[in-house]
């Protein structure tokens, strides 16, 4: 096998995969895995990438943004957030589908690629959505086109026409499309479950919220401990329980999306015991931020489900190392500096995050609390798992694509909101000190991002489908 011109090589890494780390090169031809050797011994290539000191991650996964395309692409648009992507070391997007208009049948589904596939810096898959009886007919075809999973985002209201979704939604407001209620979700999940597919809530419960909110208002209060009273951790755990308890009458594949509460994952946690398929992820700012950090914050933390206490920020640590949190997205989700910079209630909710998730992750194993194996697993392998695209992504087996996160855990930074890719600059980590930098971001073999700087263009990213990876699996 010598003298074999390849594409590409990554020589002297030290490949992450499953739980171990071995020093290899991986040789690259046409956009995919073409052979690993312990020693650079299998030939010569056009490119060659000294990884020397650097670790080489499956290409990570970024399960959970909302890029605003089409829509209000005055806040973001694919364009921006997948540069930012690739910045952020992600070579896979999984498109949230609350644009306008939102990804609810075929035809939108199809427009969707056509209008991010100009854009895309990095591949991206789409999420399809589930609005009741308005697209019940469209979930079967959705799922046949290749959507990644369902999401309902329960206890929103959205609104009539745009199908964007209402922050601070009071009953009674014109041209609104109220929650649905426990009847109307029932036949969602039924739906969905019929497919296979992963049916993924949004879970807070709509009617605490209007209540708790009530008393909230009762007592004049405007404090972030306050938005917290209004969406408690009860709220989350209803919510959650209703869920599983429906999923288990119906054999669905429920996932709890960006679980925020102490109560909520340990509800997960019992019923994956008892051999329940449910999953939960949760986020960066769950994670790294509590409601003690509102006051160097502000308004820009406020995200849905809430940032809640220590005690639920402690837990959500234990639920990523023991396995129950499958694995963690970055729920980029932003809004201009402006509609952020108002009164806490009537801002909308969300923040940027889809460059600073594998950043804050890396700097989460330079202090010791996760090992970059696990960084493999919780931004690669359990997310392509879940979403039915591995190993064509988040693997480093031969003949998948080749994505590759080339990451320095030596090199340190500071996040600075002003570099940042995103249309805005909505951050709650401004000033956060980075221990572990992703350096160069690789898409089926072409190099996205060198050094923080984009080297690839707009129009390179493709889709990937459940059944894109099953072509890619049946010929390797
Ligand atoms: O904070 C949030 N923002 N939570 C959500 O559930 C939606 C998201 C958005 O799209 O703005
Ligand atoms: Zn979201």
């Amino acid at each position: 096998m010598t003298n074999v011109q390849w594409d590409t090589k990554i020589i002297d890494g030290l490949l992450v995969e499953n739980g171990r780390i071995v020093k290899g090169t991986i040789y690259i031809k046409n956009g995919e895995i073409a052979a690993i050797a312990q020693e650079d011994t299998l030939g010569e290539a056009k490119e060659v990438i000294d990884a020397k000191g650097l670790h080489v991650l499956p290409g990570l996964i970024d399960t959970h943004v909302h890029s605003r395309d089409p829509g209000p692409t005055y806040k973001e648009d694919f364009y921006y957030s997948s540069q930012a992507a690739a910045a952020g070391g992600i070579t896979t997007i999984l498109e949230m589908p609350n644009t306008t208009p939102p990804v609810s049948d075929v035809e939108s589904f199809d427009n969707q690629v056509a209008n991010l596939s100009g854009k895309a810096h990095v591949d991206f898959g789409l999420w399809g959505i589930c609005v009741g009886d308005l697209n019940k007919k469209d979930i079967a075809p959705l799922h046949e086109r290749g959507v990644i999973g369902f999401k309902f985002f329960w206890g929103y209201a959205v609104h009539a026409k745009t199908f964007q979704l209402m922050y601070n939604y009071k009953p009674g407001m014109e041209d609104v499309i109220p929650p649905f209620d426990d009847g109307e979700v029932y036949s969602m999940m039924k739906e969905v479950s019929k497919t296979g597919n992963l049916f993924a809530v949004h879970a807070e419960n709509n009617h605490l919220i209007q209540a708790f909110t009530r008393e909230v208002e009762a007592r004049q209060g405007t404090s972030y401990d306050d938005l917290i009273q209004s969406r408690p951790e009860l709220v989350e755990v209803t919510t959650v329980q209703s869920g599983i308890a429906m999923a288990k009458d119906l054999g669905t594949r429920l996932h709890i999306l960006h679980v925020s509460s102490a109560g909520g994952v340990d509800a997960v946690k019992e019923a994956q015991e008892a051999g329940y398929p449910i999953t939960v992820e949760t986020c960066p700012h769950y994670l790294f931020l509590s409601d003690k950090d509102y006051d160097h914050v502000g308004p820009q933390m406020k995200v849905y489900p809430p940032v809640k206490y220590e005690k639920d920020q402690k837990r959500l640590w234990e639920r990523v190392k023991d396995g129950t949190i499958s694995h963690v997205c970055s729920d980029h989700a932003p809004h201009t500096e402006e509609e952020k910079d108002g009164e806490l209630w009537s801002i909308p909710a969300g923040m940027c995050g889809v460059e600073s998730l594998a950043p804050l992750l890396l700097t989460a194993v330079h202090d010791n609390r996760l090992l970059i194996t696990d960084i493999a697993r919780l931004l690669a392998e359990e997310p392509a798992k879940l979403h039915g695209i591995y190993p064509q992504k988040g693997s480093l087996q031969v003949g998948t694509d080749a994505d590759f996160t080339l990451v320095d855990l030596q090199k340190s930074g500071t996040l600075k909101r002003e570099e940042l890719h995103s249309k805005s600059k909505v951050t709650a980590y401004d000033g956060f000190p980075l221990h572990g930098v992703p350096v160069r971001t690789i898409v089926r073999g072409k190099t996205v991002m060198k050094d923080g700087a984009i080297e690839g263009e707009a129009g390179y990213g493709q889709l990937v489908t459940p059944a894109s990876s099953r072509k890619e699996a049946a010929l390797s």
